[in-house]
């Protein structure tokens, strides 16, 4: 079932304009436009945006093809995917970590508790650092193992990598894994690394704005293998387009060639 008219609307009763899924194409190419922003009284709340709508839409459908019954996010900022992830698994439990080292981020976490509790989502948001104090908050917060995971805190890739061996050891052994940024913040090492460890690749998803990974076994899940595809397009396919932006940028640089060219003849006539 889509979320996100009722999740955008949970953030207006308290006070808070979204501006999401922008193309950075209407904002002069800025790359993390498509995330989610949070405004109040006319002023940007952070900068630690929330996932993109077409990121919720690929949430939609993962969980549509897997239902896991405990989450973890480690990232939560102002609290848009653990409550979009609260919505998407209400016979579940969703919690929630983050450093929230400033008071933006400590009411991001208060926010999310009480949107949680209005609206009877299913659904924690904590103070914690990872990698520390993975293993305490799921067995005080989760009561379990976790089987689905949403790895969004410090994007770098020694803290990626550390995240992931972190929730593994309070995880399902067919648990789920997603790391967001992989693509924008160059995660890619981190993703090697992490495939090392696993045993099989995270699986890169070029059709999420911020370039997403996934991890888990395709023949324990073979429904999330399929709803997963539609975010992957194949190599051969990205190659082309690669190529059509290369046609596209050199076709800018081939129009003002010609206009300098003419401008320099212009002057050379006149002098
Ligand atoms: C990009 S934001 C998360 C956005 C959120 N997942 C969403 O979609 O709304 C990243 C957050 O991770 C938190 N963070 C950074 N390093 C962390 C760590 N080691 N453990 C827990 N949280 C961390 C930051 O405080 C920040 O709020």
């Amino acid at each position: 079932m889509p979320i996100i008219g009722e999740l955008t609307e949970f953030y207006r009763q308290e006070g808070i304009e979204l501006c999401a899924g922008l193309a950075p194409i209407h904002v002069g190419g800025l790359p993390k436009a498509p995330f989610t922003w949070f405004f109040r009284e006319g002023k940007s709340v952070t900068d630690n945006l929330g996932i993109a709508v077409q990121e919720v839409y690929f949430l939609e459908h993962v969980l549509a093809a897997y239902a896991p019954t405990r989450a973890l996010i480690i990232g939560n900022s102002m609290g848009w995917s653990t409550l979009a992830l609260g919505l998407l698994m209400p016979k579940g439990m969703v919690v929630a970590m983050d450093t929230a080292p400033d008071p933006a981020m400590r009411e991001g976490l208060a926010l999310t508790n009480r949107i949680a509790t209005r609206h009877n989502l299913p659904v924690r948001a904590v103070q914690g650092t990872s990698p520390q104090d993975v293993a305490n908050i799921v067995d005080a917060e989760l009561g379990g193992l976790v089987d689905f995971a949403f790895i969004d805190g410090l994007h770098t890739n020694e803290q990626v990598v550390r995240d992931y061996i972190a929730v593994r050891a309070k995880a399902t052994p067919d648990a789920v894994y997603l790391f967001h940024d992989v693509v924008l913040f160059g995660l890619r090492s981190g993703m090697s690394e992490i495939g090392k460890l696993a045993g099989r690749m995270p699986r890169l998803l070029l059709g999420t704005p911020s370039g997403m990974a996934i991890l888990f076994d395709e023949q324990a899940h073979p429904a999330l293998a399929r709803a997963v595809a539609a975010f992957a397009p194949p190599e051969t396919a990205i190659r082309i387009v690669r190529q059509a932006a290369w046609d596209w940028r050199h076709r800018h640089f081939a129009r003002w060639r010609r206009s300098v060219k003419k401008r320099v003849n212009r002057m050379r006539e006149f002098f």
